[in-house]
């Protein structure tokens, strides 16, 4: 026994599965998830829309998805789009359209009657309220203190969308796609409210939406995805009780969880595992093995503090070897050292039973490797985690370092065979964050993985 392998405790684990992301985003999730979707009879999203960019690269072949799960790729397996989940209609459709021109079936497609619509006011929203923000910051003394600064969004509609759905009057649900009367009444409202906003905040020159032509493409887009809207929630639970298995699929991250991570700076959905009950139905303790996804560094997207961000040629060499350029997006990913402390915090929140570490093979090269092991702040010293934007934007980092390792990794796979400093580097952050790291990712194809089944000693944290 390990010290980690009994964490279900007398209750067991539950039979279930999650791969989900412990930093800012970008982990490496969809290559994960493409990799173990073939053992399950369904991969489920939960969170988020098409903020979310999984790259999987199998053969050669890349990969982009962003509201379609990542086990679309397996065949045979349910591809599964939870009430959770905020659904662009014309972003699916052509996200479909593009899978399926190159040879994928698409028909385990199902998603959830309750998932609610991201429409095109959603995104106009998105992008006048980034602009009425202050300009992202991009140099360590402009991180934001006390002034809020732009979100830094994906622009894809994701926060006025979930606004939306808590105020519930001006929502519109996959299912309501479908009732043609019952959406050109909504729509007519909340045009009307939402033009309303526009003119306001844009005198002049303020975008307008039309409820009729808005009606009609909306039912048209809920025609062409009517065959596979259904009820998610009983079909998960049936799956559950027919002993079948699912896999819970993290978009965005821990860290941008809108309850647990750097509010502000953070995404519109319970990022963490958390969001697994609530984005599915599922009860949660249906779900026993929480895989926590976590780079060999750290990357952010968008604005918000990130203590250990670096600016110098650490951070350019980073940026080029591991192709930080947001899926989604494009935008140059923000690069720093891991962050042990903010990896701790979130590996408890999301109840990591372990860890796919990845891109371990970007940091080949580098003389030096530094981890976060406390931060300095002007209330002292601490090594607990300060998940609000704000104060964390005051926290400084505190360094361990260890040697660096110089050959390429590409090709390894047995954790014996890594060089002896990027296994202590591996051993170091399981110790500190007392969560075994089971797989470890060398490359972006799906095969270039280090499956790890040994155990680690249980580390004391600091
Ligand atoms: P996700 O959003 O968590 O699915 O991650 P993204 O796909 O947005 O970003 C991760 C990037 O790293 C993608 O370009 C992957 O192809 C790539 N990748 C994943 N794992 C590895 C790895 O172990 N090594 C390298 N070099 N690239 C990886
Ligand atoms: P995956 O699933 C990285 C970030 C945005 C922004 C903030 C809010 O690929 O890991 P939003 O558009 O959600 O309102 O933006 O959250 N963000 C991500 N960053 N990866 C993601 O998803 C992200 N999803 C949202 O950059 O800072
Ligand atoms: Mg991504």
């Amino acid at each position: 026994m390990n010290g980690f392998s009994d964490r279900g405790g007398s209750h067991g684990f539950g039979p279930h599965s999650a791969v989900v992301g412990l930093q800012w985003g970008d982990e490496g999730k969809g290559k994960l998830v493409d990799r173990l979707a073939s053992g399950f009879d369904a991969v489920a999203r939960y969170n988020g829309g098409a903020n979310a960019g999984h790259s999987v690269v199998v053969g050669g072949q890349r990969y982009a998805l962003h509201l379609v799960p990542s086990g679309i790729l397996a065949p045979g397996v349910l591809a599964v789009i939870g009430n959770g989940v905020v659904v662009d209609p014309e972003r699916l459709i052509e996200e479909l359209d593009a899978l399926s021109a190159r040879g994928v079936d698409v028909s385990s497609l199902r998603i959830s009657n309750r998932a609610h619509v991201v429409l095109p006011y959603h995104k106009a929203e998105d992008g006048l309220r980034e602009e009425l923000l202050t300009a992202v910051p991009s140099a360590p003394d402009s991180a934001p203190k006390t002034a809020v600064a732009a979100i830094g969004t994906t622009r894809r509609g994701i926060g006025p969308a979930y606004a939306d759905k808590v105020q519930r009057a001006t929502a519109i649900r996959v299912g309501d796609l479908l009732r043609p009367e019952l959406l050109r009444s909504k729509l007519d409202l909340i045009c009307a409210m939402k033009n309303a906003i526009f003119r306001s905040l844009h005198p002049g020159d303020a975008e307008q939406f039309d409820a009729g032509a808005l009606t009609e493409r909306m039912l048209e887009l809920g025609e062409r995805l009517r065959a596979s809207i259904v009820d998610t929630t009983y079909l998960l639970n049936d799956l559950d009780r027919g002993g079948k298995s699912i896999l819970f699929e993290g978009a965005n991250a821990t860290m941008l969880d809108v309850d647990h991570g750097t509010f502000p700076y953070v995404t519109s959905s319970n990022a963490s595992s958390l969001g697994i009950g609530p984005g599915t139905g599922l009860p949660p303790q249906r779900v026993g093995r929480i895989i926590g996804v976590v780079k060999a560094y750290s990357t952010r997207v968008g604005g918000g503090p990130m203590p250990t961000e670096l600016f110098d040629d650490t951070a350019h060499r980073i940026r080029e070897r591991g192709r930080e350029y947001g899926t989604t997006t494009g935008r140059p990913r923000r690069v720093g050292w891991i962050d042990l402390v903010a990896l701790r915090y979130s590996a408890m929140v999301s109840g990591a039973t372990e860890l796919g570490l990845t891109l371990l093979d970007v940091l080949a090269g580098l003389d030096e490797l530094k981890l976060c092991t406390a931060y300095r702040t002007p209330s002292g010293m601490t090594d607990r985690f300060l998940p609000d934007g704000f104060e964390l934007g005051e926290a400084t980092p505190v360094y361990e370092s260890m040697p660096g390792f110089g050959d390429e990794i590409t090709g390894v796979r047995s954790f014996d065979d890594l060089p002896e400093s990027a296994r202590r580097y591996v051993e170091r952050i399981e110790a500190f964050v007392g969560v075994p790291v089971r797989t470890i990712g060398v490359g972006p194809d799906r095969e270039q993985t280090i499956e790890r089944e040994a155990g680690v000693s249980a580390g004391s944290g600091s």
